[in-house]
């Protein structure tokens, strides 16, 4: 990391309260902590204090921080050609890339989309499966289906989409082709009914919501493999094979939204084959696709889709969708830099290596106080905190118990992700395994050190 960089952090900060607004922006938000500098799985602030960073920036940077191949990919692209209109021109780094991925995805899926992020590569994709039902002389077939507890961007339609609690705070939403069926959230299922049972009941969820809106009108199914901002939720066993198979009975399309699960974080390219057992009919990836060094979202589509609408409408059949910078050329070369590390470097073998251990490691938290449940899968875990864990009471929301053990993990030097009473955890996948235990012994001592505080000051009772 370089010792030279100076920064007046007082005038920072106040540029950045004076005119900055950062997404989901609060009103009366005060600082933000300034980060300046960062290398592998450390970022450092103005002052230089260093901290591991725990959420990989944002389920983003998979390949670390300060990887100088990929910079002098990326430099190498920009000197070259750094863009030109998609409608008009290809680039090199866009068909290269293309092909590659290819022979990536699971099953048919060798068509692909790209834009600028998660939420527009969702979007992209719902647009899609509207504009395909239309070819398809299906035109009431607009019904999308989703979760509460999702997450899947903050477009419009993305945004729409989601399930998660406060995304509709004072927020207008699309409603009249949306509907949410309940979240497979195992911690939360009925008391005495076993995880095969409840995998059961969440899968019927899917079918009575099918049933009830017509299967006729239900155009697709939206999951993320693993609810990841929703608090690392991971559905029982045979859930997602299940909701695929009731899909396919009332052709109804599945998009697997691998923003986070994709590109390394579960020890595969796409996870949705190798850990969840499904071959859906769009795949959505962003975010681990450039280990964020550049902005990019992927929409990948299946060949079976892609015929379908020239079989029906002809190859004059035009989906009209599309971004400035889809395809966008320094994108394209650092994802296929991106792809050309994991593998060279072995960074899946790494991270499902790793994965297991870190697993492992964070399951030690959950006998601390406060600790109701400790979950995850690859390299991203959530240690969720109640009041009580035999009612599994969560704390009042006023505590802001994520955001305190955020501040106390910081002071130790460490970075996480507070959502309410949930710590999300997704650290860079090249952590090793002697960070991992630094990471899980900073938790530790913070979770008992804030459950300490909460006792003190007379908010808590401490009988969890
Ligand atoms: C599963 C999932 N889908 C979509 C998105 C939206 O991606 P972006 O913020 O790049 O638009 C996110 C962002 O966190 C996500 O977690």
């Amino acid at each position: 990391m370089r010792s030279n960089l100076h920064f007046d952090k007082e005038d920072l900060l106040a540029k950045d309260k004076a005119h900055a607004m950062h997404p989901w922006h609060e009103f009366g938000r005060g600082e933000h902590t300034l980060l300046a500098d960062s290398e592998g799985i450390y970022v450092v602030d103005t002052e230089g204090n260093k901290y591991i960073d725990g959420i990989g920036g944002m389920w983003a940077v998979q390949i670390g921080y300060g990887n100088e191949e990929m910079a002098q990919a990326i430099a190498d692209q920009v000197r070259r050609m750094v863009y030109y209109s998609p409608w008009s021109m290809a680039t090199p780094p866009h068909a290269e890339l293309s092909a590659k991925l290819a022979t990536l995805t699971p099953g048919d899926l060798n068509r692909f989309f790209y834009s600028t992020g998660g939420s527009t590569a969702n979007d992209s994709a719902i647009r899609f499966v509207h504009f395909y039902f239309n070819v398809m002389e299906q035109p009431e077939k607009k019904h999308i289906i989703t979760r509460e507890d999702a997450y899947h961007g903050s477009t419009y339609l993305a945004a729409s989409i989601c399930g998660k609690p406060g995304n509709d705070d004072r927020m207008e939403l699309v409603k009249d082709f949306i509907h949410h069926i309940p979240s497979p959230n195992p911690y939360r299922r009925p008391d005495g009914m076993s995880e095969e049972e409840f995998k059961d009941a969440k899968v019927k969820d899917l079918e009575d919501k099918i049933l009830e809106v017509g299967p006729e009108k239900v155009a697709c199914f939206i999951a993320e493999p693993v609810l990841a901002s929703g608090g690392v939720i991971v559905p029982p066993k045979g859930y997602q094979a299940g909701c695929l198979e009731v899909c396919r009975k009332y052709n109804v399309l599945y998009i697997s939204d691998e923003v986070v699960t994709g590109f390394g974080r579960m020890g595969h390219f796409f996870a949705s084959e190798p850990v969840f057992d499904i071959v859906p009919d769009i795949i959505t990836a962003a975010k681990g696709f450039t280990s964020g060094y550049i902005p990019a979202g992927l929409t990948a589509i299946s060949e079976k889709l892609h015929q379908d609408v020239i079989d029906k409408a002809g190859e004059t059949a035009t989906f009209s969708n599309g971004f400035t910078y889809s395809g966008h050329p320094v994108a394209m070369a650092a994802a296929l830099k991106n792809i050309e590390i994991m593998e060279r470097d072995h960074i899946m073998e790494h991270a499902r290596d790793v994965g297991d251990y870190f697993q492992e490691k964070l399951k030690s938290l959950a006998d601390l106080p406060m600790v109701g449940d400790v979950r995850g899968v690859g390299i991203m875990g959530c240690v969720e905190c109640v009041s009580n864990k035999t009612t599994k009471e969560a704390f009042a929301k006023e505590l802001e118990l994520g955001k305190r053990l955020d501040q106390k993990c910081q002071e130790y030097g460490l970075i996480l992700r507070p959502f309410m009473h949930l710590c999300v955890f997704s650290p860079p996948i090249i952590i090793t395994k002697k960070q991992v235990d630094d990471m899980v012994a900073i938790m530790d001592r913070s979770i008992r050190e804030v459950a300490d505080d909460l006792v003190r000051e007379g908010v808590w009772d401490g009988k969890d």
